[in-house]
Formats: structure tokens, sequence, C-alpha cells
């Protein structure tokens, strides 16, 4: 079985301190296990004993602790991690960091590390827009620490704005998306790309480069949609959800948050990805209006064409030789919707599934639903064989610039390199 994650959370002195047992919490109930730094000022907001029951760690207060020197001095505490997250993280822990200042275990520890870390900034407003907050940001990026975008709202002081720590299940779906990238561990990892040993004069991460997807917002639908005639009856179509899930894992990986809109389909919830189920059509126009703005939007589900034009709220009896006409109504039309919207996605990618002449409809169709590009997918063949519901795909990708054939691969690989053309078109 392979190891479990291990995390070390840093716990910074804000407000927000306390979101981070509920963090804990959802790490541990993710499998991973949690070790925790709370500095002298997180400990004025969380205690110790919190954290070590919601963690079963030992929490780790003092640079000054020779107990720990001897079994777990703050460089090996720095380097047992698969990642280290600062949740939160505060004006004054950012702007030490920054400076590489070392004056207490946990801006000790950061320094020392070659691990990957996650800072999730919390504080007010004000701070958080002042030059000198923002100017530590730029070169914490710069030296590879991952920086997450704090919320706008109501702020714990009264004020409004950019500042807030995002919510627990939020930072949560952006560990598990760390965790999963390749960029991060494994094989042909940038960690690996490095060498063993970062600290030899290069940043220990470099997110922005190589997780090209980093800071975006991307929306994918996928799979079929379900349109209810009786209780017991729906009009359906063979889509299995397959690629809409790998593409929205590819852009997880790829540093994305992910929105996934998804119809009913039997597949497990991509790490990172925020699922939203739904059920027929109109159900996922809703879901993918709400979750406006996106910066790329990528609509793969096959959603039906029409719906039943009334809904009978009894099953629907056999009566008589003649069996009843069913009438149909045309269900709205997500894709060419969201092309109008003033939220208009900055990169809007429809599917067609096609069974013949696959680039001229796909052409026809890129145009009729004015969006950038259409990845057109051959779904002919019998029943079994074909595209739909199956585990590999052979797809056309027609765009204002021409047409690419992507000859049959499986469909992760398919939802990879389209992925990889995305981080390229909006870098
Ligand atoms: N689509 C949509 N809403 C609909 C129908 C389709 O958003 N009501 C989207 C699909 O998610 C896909 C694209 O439009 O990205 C094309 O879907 P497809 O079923 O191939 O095209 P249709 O518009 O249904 O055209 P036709 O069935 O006539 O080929």
């Amino acid at each position: 079985m392979a190891k479990s994650k291990h995390i070390l959370l840093v716990i910074g002195g804000g407000i927000a301190a306390y979101k981070a047992a509920e963090l804990i919490r959802l790490i541990r109930k993710s499998g991973m296990t949690v070790r925790c730094v709370l500095t002298e000022s997180g400990a004025q907001f969380v205690t110790p004993m919190t954290l070590a029951a919601l963690s079963e760690n030992e929490v780790h207060t003092t640079l000054w602790s020779l107990k720990d020197e001897t079994e777990m001095g703050h460089i090996q505490l720095s380097r047992e991690a698969d990642l280290i997250v600062i949740c939160p993280a505060t004006a004054n822990l950012l702007a030490k960091m920054a400076g590489g200042i070392a004056d207490d275990l946990a801006t000790t520890l950061l320094l020392a590390t070659n691990r990957p870390v996650l800072a999730v900034p919390a504080m007010n407003v004000r701070m958080w827009q002042h030059a000198a907050t923002q100017r530590n940001i730029a070169q914490l990026k710069t030296d590879g620490i991952i920086v997450m975008q704090p919320d706008e709202g109501d702020m714990a002081c009264g004020e409004f704005g950019p500042g807030r720590l995002p919510e627990p299940d939020v930072v949560m779906a952006e560990i598990a998306s760390l965790l999963r990238s390749p960029f991060l561990t494994g094989a042909g990892s940038l960690q690996s790309e490095l060498g063993p040993n970062p600290l030899d004069g290069q940043p220990a991460f470099a997110p922005d480069q190589h997780r090209p997807l980093h800071g975006k917002h991307v929306l994918v639908t996928a799979g079929p949609t379900h349109e209810p005639i009786d209780p017991v009856r729906y009009i359906a179509n063979r889509s299995s959800g397959r690629q809409g899930f790998a593409i929205a894992a590819a852009a997880a990986d790829a540093g994305a948050r992910v929105t996934l809109v998804a119809g009913p389909v039997h597949l497990p919830t991509p790490a990172g990805v925020m699922r939203v189920d739904v059920e027929t059509a109109i159900e996922m126009e809703k879901a993918v209006l709400d979750a406006l703005p996106a910066d790329v939007a990528i609509m793969v589900a096959a959603v039906a064409d029409w719906r039943a034009d009334s809904q009978s709220g009894q099953k629907i009896k056999k009566e008589g030789a003649a069996p009843a006409p069913l009438k149909l109504t045309e269900n709205p039309d997500i894709l060419a919707g969201l092309a109008r919207h003033d939220q208009r996605p900055g990169l809007l990618i429809g599917f067609a599934a096609e069974t013949e002449k696959i680039s001229e409809h796909a052409k026809a169709k890129l145009e009729k639903k004015s969006c950038d590009w259409i990845v057109a997918n051959d779904v002919s063949g019998p029943i079994g064989e074909s595209v739909m519901g199956g585990t590999d795909n052979s797809v056309h990708i027609v765009t204002g610039s021409g047409t690419e054939i992507w000859e049959r691969l499986p469909k992760m690989e398919v939802a990879r390199r389209l992925v990889a053309k995305i981080g390229k078109e909006i870098s």
C-alpha cells in the first residue's frame, strides 16, 4: 500500500487560526497525517491542546526545546513532510519569509526546508493590499512558494475586501491538487528535475512556470443528462463522463481550481476537484451559471437536446393498444448561452459528438455556438466499441487557426494534452 502523505501545518497568529482546526480534520479525513507548528502569536488564538487532539500528534511551538533538537530537530521537522502548509499565513510571517528571517521555530524551518510550501494568507484588507505585502508576495512566488489568493468578503475587523482565509475545504482541495500534481512528486516531477537537494542554490519549487493553470478557475461539464418522463423513466444517452472527469483531473493536476458539473455517472471525484452533481439539462445550466466567473470552461457533457414537454407525476400506464405519444421540448443550449454571457470565460471550449464528416460538422458548431475551440469525437462504431462509454478517444481539435487530429488515445492522455494546450493558450 502507498505510504500516506504527510503535511506539516504552520499556524500563524490571526483570527482565522481557528479554521486550522477544521483543516486538520479534513486532512486527517482524507487519509493523510499532519503535524502542527504553532507560532507564539498563533497560540493566542488556538491552543496546542486542540491541535494535538485533532492531529493526534505532538504540537511544536519552540525552537529551544532540547528534547526536540535531539529527537526531532527543526531541520528534520522541515524535511519529513510531503508539503508544508502555512495557514493562516499572516502579513508578518510572509514578510519574515520574504526577508529570509529565522527568529522562531516556524520561520527557521521554513528557511531550512527543501519541501514545497503552500502559504494561505489571511489578514486585514489594507494589510493585504499594502505595497509591502504585495512586494513580499511577489518575492515569495519568485522564490517558489505557492501562495493562495485570499477570499473577498466581510472581515472579522468589520471591513470588506480581499484578505479572508479561503474556506478549509478550498484549502484542502488545493493541498490534494498539489499532492497529485506530477510537477510536485514522483518521477519526472519538478522536484526530481531539481535533484534531491534543492537547497544547493536552487529554488525548491517554481509552481507558476511548471503548473500552467495555477491560480485559474476551470469549469468542466461531464456526463449525460437525464430528462424524466415520469417517476421511473427518463431520456438519456450513452455518455460515461470519463472524458470530462479526466479533463477535470488533469486541470487540477496543472494547478487549476476546478468546478466539475457532473450529470448522473458512477465515477469517483478526482482529488482536488469541486464537484456539483446534477440530473437534468436545466439543473446543469443553473450549476454552470452559479460557478461563474471562470477563466476556462470546457463543456464536455452530452446534454440531452430535448426533454419531455410535461412530466407525469405518476408512472404512465399502458392503456389500450397505442402507446402514449411523447411530446418533447428543446433544452437550453448551455454552451451557446455561456458564449453570450457577460461573464463569458476567456477560453470557451465545446465538445462535439459526431458520427460523420467530423471536422466539417465541428467547424460549423464552432461558429454556431461562438466558442473558441471545438473538440470533436468520432462516436461512430457499433455500440460497445464506440468512443461514447469507452476508455479511448480520437479527437479533432478545431480552433480559429486550424484543425489538429489526435488519433486514438486513452481519455486521460487526451485530457493531459488538452490541458497542456490550454496552458499554452492562456499563458
Ligand atoms: N451543449 C450544451 N447544451 C445543449 C447541447 C449541447 O451545452 N443543450 C454543448 C455540449 O456540452 C458540447 C456542445 O454543446 O460541448 C456540442 O454538443 P453536441 O451534442 O455535439 O451538439 P448539439 O448542439 O446537440 O448539436 P447536434 O446534436 O445537432 O449535433
